[in-house]
């Protein structure tokens, strides 16, 4: 059995302090409520340096949008993993589609990886094509993101990585463009596929694998039922309580995750 999670990715919201606050404070009373759930919110960074002073249930914790791989030095702009640590920052999202978009590559990714990794934060490593295509290639697309991505990490480090499957067509939509939960289980099955191959078959070993793309209220329950996956990456939905508080309830009720 696998601890369920649902990761908040506030992307680059909210616009001011107190209404970061506010929806902190939201997110952590309906965090409360949970006994096998598991809630992650990633703010913009400038929040997570206020937010990680405030009191947090022990099933909620802070994560980050993004890292850098060094530790220091004259790297404007960025944000080491050992900073992170020092603010308590127990996950951090690399790779989200949106920064690939931006330019950054596999190769930059696994570096992050494997700076997080060595200060004990866990990634969430985001995979996940653009678009089906009708021969597959979307196949070979996800398991070369995986494969470059997780470049250098060691098949006992794999526990310590989670996997968001992200396709990029689904995200930032509304439930009725999210993927189906027969689409998505399939997916987290190829998923463990290529994982196996690449560090052998100990499935204990292997990371979990959430999904993200329009996961909300309403389409919670089947994704995750019928999805088999550990939990969501939640990103327009986060942004409001009542909808984040529907995903939280259907993933605690849900059977155990089997991803
Ligand atoms: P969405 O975003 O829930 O708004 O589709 C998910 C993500 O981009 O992580």
């Amino acid at each position: 059995m696998t601890k369920k999670i649902v990761i908040a990715n506030w992307k680059l919201n909210p616009v001011g302090d107190k209404e970061a606050k506010a929806l902190f404070l939201k997110t952590r009373s309906l965090a409360k409520e949970l006994k096998k759930t598991e809630v992650v919110i990633c703010p913009p960074f400038l929040y997570l340096g206020a937010f990680y002073k405030l009191k947090t249930p022990k099933n909620m914790q802070l994560g980050s949008q993004n890292s850098f791989w060094e530790e220091k030095g004259a790297f404007t702009g960025e944000v080491s993993a050992g900073m992170l640590k020092s603010h308590d920052v127990k996950f951090s999202i690399v790779g989200h589609s949106e920064r690939r978009a931006m330019g950054e590559t596999d190769k930059e990714i696994s570096l992050k990886i494997n700076a997080l990794l060595k200060q004990e934060i866990i990634p969430v490593l985001c995979v996940g094509e653009k678009e089906r295509d009708m021969h597959g290639e979307y196949l070979s697309f996800i398991k070369n993101e995986l494969f470059d991505s997780l470049a250098g990490v060691q098949k006992k480090q794999l526990k310590n990585i989670i996997i968001a499957y992200e396709p990029i067509w689904a995200i930032g939509k509304s439930q009725r463009d999210a993927m189906s939960p027969g689409g998505v289980h399939e997916t987290v099955l190829l998923i463990r596929k290529f994982l196996t191959e690449k560090y052998g078959a100990d499935s204990a070993k292997l990371p979990r694998i959430i999904y993200g793309g329009s996961a909300e209220g309403e389409n919670a329950e089947k994704l995750m039922n019928e999805g088999h996956v550990s939990g969501f990456l939640v990103g327009h939905a986060s942004l409001d309580p009542m909808n984040f508080g529907q995903i939280l309830k259907a993933v605690e009720a849900s059977q155990a995750a089997h991803a």
